[in-house]
């Protein structure tokens, strides 16, 4: 077997590594830097083996005393635990245990600085493939990690790590205790690039703020960091087990497929044979873009091999480390050729669009539905999937938990909790937030308007299961008419929905790359205005309107003032001239302003307090506007505009959201002196 050595190598810190929503995302230019990547990940181990020395303390210190009492001798089986709890946590223990157990374990408890809580762990490393992922295996190897397990070509979907490192049983009986996902998510990969790190727990979630704050601590104070020195390349291309021997023993690479788990998991909530009858009916066409991200590892084997999708149906689905050049993200803007394909967008193809369409991003957990040239609004995913979930899948069939959307979200969900009187949770932006409701059992499917649908079989959002959560309602909705005239279709599916539920219209601007100080401003700005609604509704009923060719402009304070000036302009025009102009130029479809704040969430679970989550202006009716900063971005700022507005009657869904929501677009410009501020006249994306 192989030897490998730990060295401590001195370093400096490096500013800035702050993890965001989802772990460390810069340019590769910039981990490229010595000692950055390293620095992160010691930072991160570091922070994790507080984290379990204090969870440990407190779970066990009753059970110390009581042993002590009645056995010494078990108290030594107890050594390394004890030794860890008292080498590290501030317990009042009798000086005497203390006393004997530093004699006693001293040596077991930091060897040479490595963390105890990480010896014989087995961590799960692996990611969306892109340039610059290869090295982060060697600092686990050093800081006492017994296994790492691999991903083949150190592919692992997001959603696939958090199956793993919840469902896998390694050969030997061992668990997997986290997992660093290398991925920047839907960030562009190659050289210049984005690459990113994040750490997920134990129960296959993202890891909470305290403990990304406490890395983010570390990283300001660093001065070494540990690294296994002399560890060969293992060939990431094989699967298998490769062994080397290090300071602690034992030290195994193991690397394994990357779809087994993730396709039996999948096989255990929806009925494959199903949707397998659905995708081989004549009559139902499929196409898949996996943007050339870690989707392509999946789609093959679940799409084409399981449930007997053409090859042809799948785009892009080779995964490449630069994402053949493309902006990995499943939206109308980026997933050109799909949108395409579908029949929407101006270079729409000839051929007749297949009926489904669905995309993912960089790592596979978001998703874009699409029908024949028709976008399902993440926001109505969520909502839909809600409500057909219990008749269409068989995960959820002995009913909801209850349903759970981020603050941005459309409301649609809720008023889909409301009629199936499901518990519903409004939480802040970054799935984090539902991993806490799942845990306690509160929440069985959430959903975000940034693409991000997902359940409780995992801990992070999942493209693919969006997608056969899609495939299982069509194929319920279908089951006896499959061979009947036409099929239910997915825009058939949503035109009911709305038709039961309302529509909620929605559209979300993207300002990309704004400079950081600007956007700063136009927030503070935003909730400065929040305390004078009188101000705010002046934007909220602004019109410019005509009466018998003459130009007014009119700021006024809400409707009450509008009728008064109704009143006063029809003393000098004729009452038939000023109803005209009423119907013209009054913004009936605005309405007023009733409370405005800053997105605060308590989390029912741990009671844990999220401030300053985004702005929100919400309106009489139900409209709102919601301003917020991107925790995704690598380079300045990027601002995040939600519009939304609910419609009941049956006769005013059908419009085009960009129509419709025109107005408050307008409004929410205004209010926000978007251009001033930014210098931008127009986002950079619209969802
Ligand atoms: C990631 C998180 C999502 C979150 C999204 C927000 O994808 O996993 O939970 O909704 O980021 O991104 P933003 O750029 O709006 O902060
Ligand atoms: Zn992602």
């Amino acid at each position: 077997m192989v030897m490998f050595k730990v060295v401590r190598v001195e370093t400096k810190p490096y500013d800035g590594q702050k993890p965001g929503t989802s772990g460390l995302r810069k340019k590769v230019k910039v981990f490229m830097q010595p000692h950055y990547l390293e620095n992160f990940v010691q930072a991160t181990f570091n922070a994790l083996s507080a984290e379990k020395v204090r969870e440990s303390a407190d779970a066990l210190q009753k059970v110390v005393y009581t042993v002590y009492k009645e056995s010494l001798s078990v108290l030594i089986d107890l050594n390394r635990f004890l030794g860890l709890v008292c080498q590290n946590v501030d317990h009042k223990f009798p000086d005497n245990i203390i006393v004997t157990l530093r004699h006693n374990l001293a040596s077991l408890v930091f060897v040479d600085g490595i963390a105890l809580s990480f010896l014989g762990a087995t961590l799960v490393v692996s990611g969306d493939g892109r340039y610059y992922s290869k090295e982060a295996v060697q600092l686990g190897a050093a800081n006492g990690v017994r296994r790492i397990w691999v991903g083949q070509n150190s592919l692992l979907s997001t959603p696939a790590v958090s199956a793993v490192i919840r469902e896998r049983v390694g050969s030997d009986g061992s668990k997997a205790s986290g997992a660093f996902i290398l991925t920047a998510s839907h960030n562009p990969g190659g050289p210049h690039e984005d690459f990113g790190i994040k750490y997920n727990m134990e129960n296959g979630g993202p890891a909470p703020e305290g403990i990304t704050d406490r890395i983010f601590e570390n990283t300001k104070t660093i001065k070494e960091y540990l690294i296994a020195e002399d560890l060969p390349d293992v060939d990431i291309s094989a699967i298998g087990i490769t062994s080397f021997s290090g300071p602690e023993g034992q030290f195994d690479v193991d690397v394994f497929d990357s779809a087994t788990d993730y396709v039996k998991l999948m096989k255990s909530i929806f009925d494959f044979e199903s949707i397998r009858k659905l995708l081989s009916s004549p009559k139902f066409t499929f196409c898949y873009d996996a943007l050339h991200g870690v989707a392509g590892a999946y789609a093959k084997r679940i799409f084409v091999e399981e449930l007997g999708a053409q090859e042809s149906s799948l785009l892009n689905c080779v995964p490449k480390e630069d994402f053949g050049g493309g902006h990995p993200d499943p939206n109308l803007t980026y997933a050109k050729e799909l949108v395409a394909r579908m029949g929407l967008g101006k270079s729409s193809s000839e051929v007749e669009p297949p009926e489904f369409g669905a995309a993912a991003d960089g790592d596979a957990d978001r998703n874009m539905i699409l029908g024949k040239r028709f976008f399902v609004t993440p926001s109505d995913s969520v909502a839909i999937i809600a409500a057909n979930a219990v008749q269409a899948i068989p995960y959820f069939s002995g009913g909801l938990k209850g349903v759970a959307r981020s603050m941005p979200t459309s409301a649609a969900l809720d008023v889909v909790a409301k009629h199936l009187n499901l518990k519903f949770f409004e939480v802040p932006t970054g799935w984090k937030f539902f991993g806490n409701l799942m845990d306690a059992g509160l929440c069985s499917v959430c959903g975000e308007e940034s693409f991000g649908t997902g359940s409780d079989h995992i801990r992070e959002k999942d493209g693919i299961w969006a997608v056969l959560a899609w495939l299982s309602i069509l194929a319920y909705r279908n089951k006896d008419n499959l061979n009947g005239e036409k099929l239910e279709t997915v825009e058939g599916i949503v035109r009911q929905h709305w038709a039961t539920y309302g529509r909620h219209y929605y559209t979300r601007y993207d300002y990309e790359n704004v400079d950081a100080v600007a956007a700063k401003e136009l927030m503070a700005y935003l909730v400065k205005l929040q305390s004078d609604l009188t101000e705010v509704n002046k934007y909220a009923s602004h019109a410019t309107f005509k009466i018998c060719g003459a130009k007014f402009s009119w700021s006024v304070d809400g409707r009450a003032m509008a009728l008064k000036t109704h009143f006063e302009v029809s003393q000098f025009f004729h009452i038939i001239d000023l109803t005209i102009c009423l119907i013209k130029g009054v913004r009936s479809d605005v309405s007023i302003v009733v409370e405005a704040d800053e997105f605060e969430y308590k989390d029912p679970v741990d009671g844990s307090i999220s401030k300053h989550q985004g702005i929100r202006y919400l309106f009489e009716d139900g409209s709102r506007l919601v301003f917020r900063l991107s925790g995704t971005g690598s380079e300045g700022a990027t601002i995040r505009l939600y519009i939304e507005q609910y419609e009941k009657d049956p006769t005013k869904i059908g419009s085009d959201s960009q129509d419709a929501l025109a107005p408050l677009v307008d409004v929410a410009l205004k209010l926000s002196k978007m251009q001033e501020f930014t210098g931008r006249s127009a986002p950079t994306v619209i969802t």
